[in-house]
């Protein structure tokens, strides 16, 4: 409950580097989530120093692109510029770790009612890891923020990185350099139904 209740997302980092042990740690929580079937549909591509700086180029250049130029997400134009913000808080970060799910697809392809079951299956199980690499960073003492603004360079960024099932996003990871106060929440009794 302490790292549940504690965590933040962290947009501010120092420039301390993450010891490559942490890293491992912090997966390694992940890899003991519950998945669908214990598919373990999860791989994780650990970013830093200049391969994060090209990997983050490849993000830019798909935010630009969908900015000025063939949109692939066109619908989400308006979440654009919060991506550009994300896009500054990973380039100030030191790690920055893709999360794939190893059994799913682009998200550009159509989808039949089986698999998008398998693929939400998927999807909650690469969560689950995710989550488990939040709390355990935190219980560490370092910040994380879940970033799933990648979608907008999707193409370049999966390219990039040569992930052939689903990029799912990314989770930056270091030092805090900032105190979030708690970001509000639902009323519970909008969220917990008791029948
Ligand atoms: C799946 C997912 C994707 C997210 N993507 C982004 C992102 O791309 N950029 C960002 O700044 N925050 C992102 N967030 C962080 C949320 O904005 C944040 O969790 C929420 O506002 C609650 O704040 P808290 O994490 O401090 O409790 C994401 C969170 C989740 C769970």
């Amino acid at each position: 409950m302490k790292e549940i209740s504690e965590r933040r997302s962290i947009r501010k980092y120092t420039s301390e580097p993450v010891d490559a042990e942490i890293i491992k740690a912090v997966l390694r929580a992940g890899m003991l989530a519950p998945s669908a079937k214990n598919r373990q549909p999860w791989k994780f591509y650990v970013y830093s120093g200049n391969s994060k700086a090209v990997l983050l180029d490849e993000m830019e250049k798909g935010l630009i692109r969908e900015r000025e130029g063939e949109k692939t997400l066109p619908d989400s134009y308006n979440g654009l510029p919060d991506a550009f913000n994300t896009l500054r808080i990973m380039r100030e970060a030191p790690v920055i770790i893709m999360v794939e799910n190893t059994n799913g697809s682009s998200p550009f392809l159509p989808v039949s009612a089986d698999d998008r079951i398998t693929e939400i299956c998927d999807t909650l199980s690469v969560g689950a890891a995710v989550q488990n690499i939040l709390l355990t960073a935190q219980e560490m003492g370092y910040g994380t923020l879940w970033v799933a603004n990648t979608c907008f360079a999707y193409n370049e960024l999966a390219e990039f990185a040569g992930i052939s099932g689903q990029l799912t996003g990314a989770v930056v990871l270091g030092v805090p350099d900032e105190k979030p106060s708690a970001r509000p929440r639902k009323p519970e009794d909008e969220v917990i139904i008791f029948r």
